[in-house]
């Protein structure tokens, strides 16, 4: 995809589906077949976002070109590239252009997932003109990948509430905004899950990629998806499903049932921790533990490149990051979640909330 016009890589990208933070998540599928393993990488929440014209934040376009520059240089190859969502930072097509061109340059395959900055300024138009659908999915030496548009919200909110589509899309793209909505993925997308689903296997290993966690962390900020639980049992019947998200541009992971979740960082700044992991327990995902740093407003403060493995259809994620400890969060069979241990054993006698 290297020497391919943009038009060309955006047809292509349209045909295959796809998917997104600087972090870069490199996948590996391990299997006890040798041949079957494989790697992907995975970028997210670029925030692309124009000042005038043809000028755009310098920060975020260095850190999604860094991403792309970096996921080139990976050896082995990976098969494929997802980016995450939030590519753009307020929808714009100079923004969502400006931010394709950067990926074009990507030497992959890459898939693209929907985030809420993408999509209420004209509800996705221009985003499914260039990138294609919004939600799909596909298969993938023996792992079945899904690919869900988890940033929809109630009717009365999108069509009805705002005076202007610009309007509409600032009070969403607010992090503590009060006037934004729950997210959720919606009936129509769920019955098409459904009906996805009914063709896996249940040993299938079973991959999910969301912008938002399609679990409920803090509401106040949208960490959050409002049909999480509805998703999470259509989900159920699976013996190894893994929920890979963005949005919330930090290090999270939480395993329900037999759903592991891993979040991605981002490319373009880290979020801090919500208020809600030290106040609200029922929010706050067991052995989900924040990351420590000094100051989460850091330019490149928590952002970085991350690798995973799948082992067995389980996903342990490697975060390289660039101004802070390298992290493990991995899969551990015996007690059946997602742990970080070198870091839980590390922070044990200090409580999260002295991590901010
Ligand atoms: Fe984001
Ligand atoms: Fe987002």
């Amino acid at each position: 995809m290297k020497n391919q016009k943009r038009r060309d890589f955006l047809k292509t990208a349209g045909l295959l589906t796809a998917a997104s933070c600087l972090p870069l998540n490199l996948v590996e599928l391990a299997f006890a077949d040798d041949s079957k393993n494989f790697t992907f990488a995975y970028i997210s929440d670029a925030h692309i976002q124009q000042i005038k014209g043809n000028k755009f934040v310098r920060n975020w376009d260095r850190g999604l070109s860094r991403a792309v520059a970096e996921t080139n240089l990976l050896n082995p190859k990976p098969d494929f590239v997802v980016f995450g969502g939030d590519l753009a930072q307020l929808g714009k097509k100079a923004e969502l252009d400006h931010g394709a061109d950067i990926l074009a340059k990507l030497d992959y395959k890459t898939y693209q997932v929907m985030g809420e900055h993408d999509y209420y300024l004209d509800l996705g138009e221009y985003w499914s003109e260039i990138f294609g659908k919004q939600y799909y999915s596909f298969n993938h030496k023996g792992v079945h990948f899904i690919v869900l548009n988890s940033i929809l919200t109630f009717d009365e909110w999108t069509f009805n509430r705002w005076g202007t589509a610009e309007q509409r899309m600032n009070e969403m793209a607010g992090l503590d905004n009060p006037n934004g909505s729950p997210f959720m993925v919606g009936e129509k997308q769920r019955q098409w899950l459904k009906k996805d689903l009914e063709k896996v296997s249940k040993k299938t290993p079973v991959v999910v990629f969301s912008h938002s966690p399609i679990q409920k962390i803090y509401k106040g900020w949208n960490f959050w998806t409002d049909d999480a639980e509805e998703v999470q049992r259509l989900l159920k019947p699976f013996d190894d499903v893994t929920v890979v998200y963005g949005h919330v541009h930090q290090i999270q992971y939480n395993q329900i049932g037999n759903i592991s979740f891993n979040a991605v960082m981002a490319t373009a700044w880290p979020w801090p921790y919500p208020k809600s992991y030290s106040q609200n327990k029922a929010y706050v995902p067991k052995l989900t533990v924040p990351m420590n740093r000094a100051n989460p407003f850091h330019e490149r403060d928590a952002t970085g490149w991350q690798l995973i493995d799948i082992n067995s259809g389980r996903v342990d994620l490697r975060y390289s990051l660039t101004n802070n400890s390298n992290r493990t969060v991995a899969y551990n069979p015996l007690t059946g979640q997602p742990e970080d241990k070198d870091f839980q054993e590390k922070t044990k006698q200090v409580p999260p909330q002295e991590h901010y």
